[in-house]
C-alpha cells in the first residue's frame, strides 16, 4: 500500500500527469463538440450485418471458399480483442497478433466461446521489435501457403499500443512507446504492402489513433535523428507528450500514405483510414497507479465520456467496413461518422518529412538486420 502511495505521489508531482489530466479530457470534449455541432461527415449507416460482400470483398475468392484475411495487432486485450471478435463474426479469417502466446490462446478461446465458427490464427509478435515483425511476415507467408490461401490480406488493423509511464529503450534503439505505437506499425505496413495490393478485392489499412493527437500543437524538426532521440534520455519521462506524439505521427502517416496511394494509382484498390475510439475502459492505463486510473475511470464514467470496448470499437469497425472510396479520413464517434482531425495533422509538409525520416530509419533497420526487402513484383512505397 505504501509503495502504491509513493508511486501515486510521484506521478502526481509530474507535469506529464497534469498535462494528461487537463488537456486529454479537453481534447476529447472538443472532438465530441465537432461531432455534435456539425463539423461531421456521416458517411454510411451503422455496420453492415452480413459477412463482407459486394464492394469490399472478392466474389471470386468467396466462390473458391477462401475467406478474406485480416490482421489485428494488439488483439489480446481491449479494443483489439473486441475488433477481432466482431471481424470474425463478419466472415473474416482473423489473424491475431499479440505479444504473449498465453494471452493469444485465451483470446482465441474467448472468441470461439461466442462464435464457434470463427476462423482464427494467432502469431506472437512484438511490434516494438523490427526483427520480430520481419519474422512475422515470413511465418504469415508460410501459413498462408500451407493453408492453400492466397498470399494476400484484405485488412490490416494497426491497433497495438501502450501508454508507458517510464522511458525504456528497445533493442532497435527507440523509445518503446514510440516504436510500439508508431514505428513498428510503419514497418509492418511497409512489409505487408505487397500482400495488401495482391488482394483480389479492395484492401484497407486502419490505423488506431487517438483524440490526444489534438494536444500536439507544434512539432520538432523531423529528422531520423530527432525521431530516434527526441523522446529519450529524460529523467522525468514526458509520457503524456510522447503518447500524444505517437498518435499524431500515426495520423500523419495515414494521411501521407493516402497521398502516396493516390499518386501511385492504387486508390481505390487500396485505402487507408484512421480510427479514434474515444475514451474506452481497457487495460491501456495499466502502468498508471491504480488509485489514479480508478479515479480517471470514475470521472469519465460520471461525465458519460467513457465507452466499453463493445461500443468503443465501433469507429474501428466503421473504418474497416467503409466503402473502398473512403480513404485518408478520420473516423470518430461510431455510426459511420467522420470528423476533422487537428489542423496540424493536415500539414502535408510535416507528413512528408515524417514519411521521409521514417523511411531512412526503415532502410537503416533493414540493412542492420541484413533483411532484403522482397517486394515480389509489387511497386515499392519508398
Ligand atoms: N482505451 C482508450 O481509451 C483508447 C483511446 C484512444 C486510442 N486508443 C488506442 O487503442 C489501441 C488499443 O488499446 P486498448 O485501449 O485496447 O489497450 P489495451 O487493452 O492495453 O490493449 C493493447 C494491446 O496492444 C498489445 N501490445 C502492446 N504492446 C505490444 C507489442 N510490443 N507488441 C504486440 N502487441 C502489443 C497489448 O498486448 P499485451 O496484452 O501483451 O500487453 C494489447 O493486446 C491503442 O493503440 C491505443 O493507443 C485507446
Amino acid at each position: 500500500m505504501a509503495i502504491v502511495g509513493g508511486e501515486t505521489l510521484k506521478i502526481l508531482l509530474t507535469s506529464a500527469f497534469w498535462r494528461m489530466a487537463i488537456f486529454w479530457p479537453m481534447a476529447l470534449v472538443y472532438s465530441y463538440i465537432l461531432l455534435f455541432i456539425g463539423d461531421t461527415i456521416t458517411y454510411f449507416a451503422p455496420l453492415p450485418v452480413s459477412p463482407p460482400s459486394g464492394g469490399f470483398s472478392s466474389d471470386e475468392s468467396l466462390q473458391k471458399g477462401k475467406l478474406p484475411v485480416c490482421i489485428v495487432t494488439g488483439a489480446t486485450s481491449g479494443l483489439g480483442a473486441e475488433a477481432s471478435k466482431v471481424l470474425a463474426g463478419k466472415g473474416f479469417f482473423v489473424v491475431l497478433v499479440g505479444r504473449s502466446n498465453g494471452l493469444l490462446s485465451e483470446t482465441m478461446q474467448e472468441i470461439k466461446r461466442h462464435n464457434n465458427e470463427a476462423k482464427l490464427k494467432a502469431f506472437a509478435v512484438d511490434i516494438s521489435s523490427i526483427k520480430s515483425i520481419i519474422q512475422f511476415k515470413s511465418s504469415l507467408l508460410e501459413w498462408l501457403s500451407e493453408s492453400g490461401m492466397d498470399p494476400s490480406i484484405q485488412l490490416l488493423i494497426n491497433n497495438a499500443g501502450i501508454l508507458a509511464r517510464t522511458s525504456r529503450t528497445t533493442a532497435d534503439g527507440y523509445d518503446q512507446m514510440m516504436e510500439t505505437n508508431y514505428i513498428g506499425h510503419f514497418v509492418l505496413t511497409n512489409l505487408l504492402w505487397p500482400l495488401l495490393i495482391k488482394c483480389n478485392a479492395p484492401s484497407r489499412i486502419v490505423n488506431v489513433t487517438s483524440f490526444t493527437h489534438r494536444c500536439v500543437t507544434k512539432s520538432p524538426v523531423l529528422t531520423a535523428h530527432n525521431l530516434r532521440f527526441c523522446m529519450s534520455g529524460f529523467e522525468n519521462y514526458p509520457f503524456s507528450h510522447t503518447y500524444e506524439f505517437t498518435k499524431f505521427w500515426l495520423l500523419l502517416f495515414s494521411y501521407e500514405l493516402h497521398r502516396k496511394i493516390c499518386l501511385m494509382n492504387y486508390y481505390p484498390k487500396v485505402s487507408i483510414l484512421a480510427a479514434d475510439p474515444g475514451a474506452v475502459e481497457t487495460n491501456i492505463m495499466r502502468e498508471i497507479p491504480k488509485p489514479i486510473s480508478k479515479l480517471a475511470i470514475a470521472y469519465l464514467k460520471q461525465t458519460r465520456l467513457l465507452k466499453t470496448p463493445q461500443t468503443g470499437v465501433s469507429s474501428i469497425i466503421d473504418a474497416a467496413f467503409a466503402p473502398p472510396e473512403i480513404s485518408g479520413k478520420y473516423f470518430f464517434g461510431g455510426k459511420g461518422r467522420m470528423i476533422q482531425s487537428s489542423a496540424l495533422s493536415y500539414d502535408s509538409k510535416l507528413s512528408k518529412d515524417l514519411w521521409d525520416c521514417s523511411m531512412v530509419m526503415f532502410h537503416e533497420s533493414m540493412a542492420r538486420l541484413k533483411y532484403s526487402i522482397d517486394m515480389d513484383g509489387a511497386e515499392r512505397l519508398f
